[in-house]
């Protein structure tokens, strides 16, 4: 075993709820942080089903702690394409919903891939995504869910640890957990716009959450596997500020040293 090689810090929780405060509380921190030191914060953010307990306990702690999102600027990872930021699949929509309408954020400060850009300016889209990235400063805490496919965003298979963002097709296993999820006549498309392995890997601070036992053989895969482009998350190993919250059935697949 390579002794200089940094695994990421895992913590693993009784349950779905109590790792999914926990992660709300790392958020937390990062805005009180910077807010303690008159900066703003940048937060990289992921949707997905993972998310709701985490946005759900911020817009608590919004309205019960005074919580305030007034200087936290939110870059989302990514947005199918083509998608109208209006339709309830979008995940502009599902952003507003959860956390954006509830707290006290200045919606100029609010940015997600458009997924109504035309085909050939999906490129210049792109870089302008990242370039409105670095006008902010680095991204100071990323929270990242993992799909079956291991990717965080949309980074499928075959995603490197250079890529930055741009339209991806989605792998096969991943328009298929969309289908089940999706309600019958309102298929997601098969593209998205995502921010890239390597735009992720630029983050300060990662807080990588995972519950259910249908995430523990990726987890494993990406936690103790090779680091490899084959599954996108394995890159986080190479990260040196990276924690990983998950409940004890995401971590049932994960060596025994490991489940904490
Ligand atoms: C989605 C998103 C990811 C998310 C992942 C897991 O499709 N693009 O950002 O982390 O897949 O989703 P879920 O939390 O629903 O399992």
């Amino acid at each position: 075993m390579n002794a200089l090689r940094q695994r990421p810090l895992i913590r693993v929780f009784e349950n779905a709820r109590t790792a999914a405060l926990a992660a709300a509380r790392r958020v937390a921190d990062v805005v009180l942080e910077r807010q303690a030191r008159r900066m703003s914060a940048v937060l990289g953010l992921a949707t997905g089903a993972t998310m709701v307990g985490v946005y759900g306990e911020l817009v608590r702690m919004h309205r019960e702690d005074g919580l305030s999102f007034a200087h936290v600027a939110g870059f989302n990872l990514d947005e199918y394409w083509p998608m109208d930021p209006n339709d309830s699949r979008s995940y502009h929509k599902v952003m507003a919903k959860l956390l954006w309408d509830q707290v006290d954020v200045n919606p100029s400060n609010v940015h997600l891939p458009d997924g109504r850009v035309a085909a050939a300016a999906i490129d210049e889209h792109c870089l302008a995504y990242e370039r409105a990235l670095r006008q902010n400063g680095d991204i100071d805490h990323f929270l990242l869910g993992i799909g079956r496919t291991g990717h965080i965003g949309f980074n499928e298979p075959g995603s490197g640890a250079g890529t930055r963002t741009r339209l991806v097709r989605l792998d096969e296993r991943t328009l298929k957990d969309n289908a089940r999820l999706a309600r019958p006549g309102s298929e997601l498309p098969e593209h998205a716009i995502t921010m890239g392995v390597g735009t992720i890997l630029e983050a300060r601070q990662i807080t990588l959450l995972a519950l259910g036992a249908h995430k523990a053989e990726i987890v494993s895969r990406a936690l103790e596997g090779p680091v490899h482009d084959e599954v996108a998350a394995s890159f986080l190993q190479a990260h040196d500020n990276v924690t990983v919250l998950l409940d004890k059935e995401a971590a049932s697949a994960l060596s025994p040293d490991l489940q904490g």
